[in-house]
């Protein structure tokens, strides 16, 4: 594990949603983070993603916070493309509250005018931050607002892994994910739905992101998979978005 992923795994037991802001990043943090941002790890490497700084006023739409600035990701359409920005961002989410910036996830606003596509690519998401003028860090793990493990796995002693997994923000905290697996591969699903199935999956990408960091954490591979029969572990209900393998493959 690198000093980064170590930081950014910290910071899954403390970070919250940071809805007031002061003013914008000093340059010099601003470039470490524009630094960061071209330094994110897809789920999914062979889907063409990018991200993009933008302005406040190139969003528009429910439940957008004020806030000096936006890091939007633009993604081919390719399947698994939301949970491959849910990933990706949430790395962004972890190290902005790791450097005590603040942050929070935009499912609601859409962008206006010419930013709508880069190249061929089309706006998925963003995530908003700037100096906080509010908490950035929860005090305790029983400050966070979620369903306890067992409604979301039916895997026991596997709690160093999943209560992190467990911690992963979504949207509307609808928490709309489910794991499946053993001690070697965990595998992660998200809930079928007819009006939120894009903002699930990338909920479902922000999930795995938090599981990625806890198994390196733990000392595991953590070699993300597409496995081929894994959507025959899915629940009723939910579809498989990816797995992470602590363990060598196949043994
Ligand atoms: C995909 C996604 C979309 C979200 N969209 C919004 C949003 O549009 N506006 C907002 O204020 N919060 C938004 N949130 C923040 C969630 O409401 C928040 O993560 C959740 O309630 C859990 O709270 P916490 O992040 O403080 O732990 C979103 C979160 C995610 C992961």
């Amino acid at each position: 594990m690198t000093m980064h992923e170590d930081a950014l795994y910290d910071a899954i037991f403390k970070r919250r949603s940071v809805r007031r802001y002061a003013g914008p990043l000093e340059p010099g943090t601003m470039e470490e983070v524009e630094r960061f941002a071209h330094s994110l790890k897809p789920l999914f490497p062979d889907i063409r993603a990018e991200v993009r700084f933008i302005g406040g006023d190139d969003l528009r739409g429910p439940f957008k916070v004020e806030a000096p600035h936006f890091l939007a990701i633009f993604s081919e359409a390719k399947e698994g493309f939301a949970a491959n920005a849910g990933f990706m961002l949430q790395q962004m989410d972890l190290f902005l509250s790791s450097r005590g910036i603040g942050s929070c996830w935009q499912g609601g606003p859409r962008p206006t005018r010419d930013v709508k596509k880069v190249s061929d690519r089309n706006f998925v998401i963003s995530l908003a931050f700037g100096m906080p003028a509010e908490e950035v860090h929860r005090q305790s793990v029983s400050e966070f607002k979620r369903r306890p493990l067992g409604e979301m796995t039916d895997i026991q002693g596997m709690e160093r892994l999943l209560e992190p997994a467990r911690l992963a923000p979504s949207g509307m905290n609808r928490q709309s994910w489910y794991f499946t697996g053993n001690e070697d591969v965990i595998r992660v699903h998200h809930a079928r739905s007819v009006i939120t199935d894009r903002m699930n999956q990338v909920n479902a990408g922000i999930a795995l992101c938090h599981l990625w960091l806890a198994t390196l954490h733990d000392g595991g591979r953590a070699e993300l998979a597409l496995e081929k029969d894994a959507g025959q572990d899915a629940p009723r209900g939910f579809s498989y978005v990816a797995s992470v393998f602590s363990s060598e493959r196949g043994s």
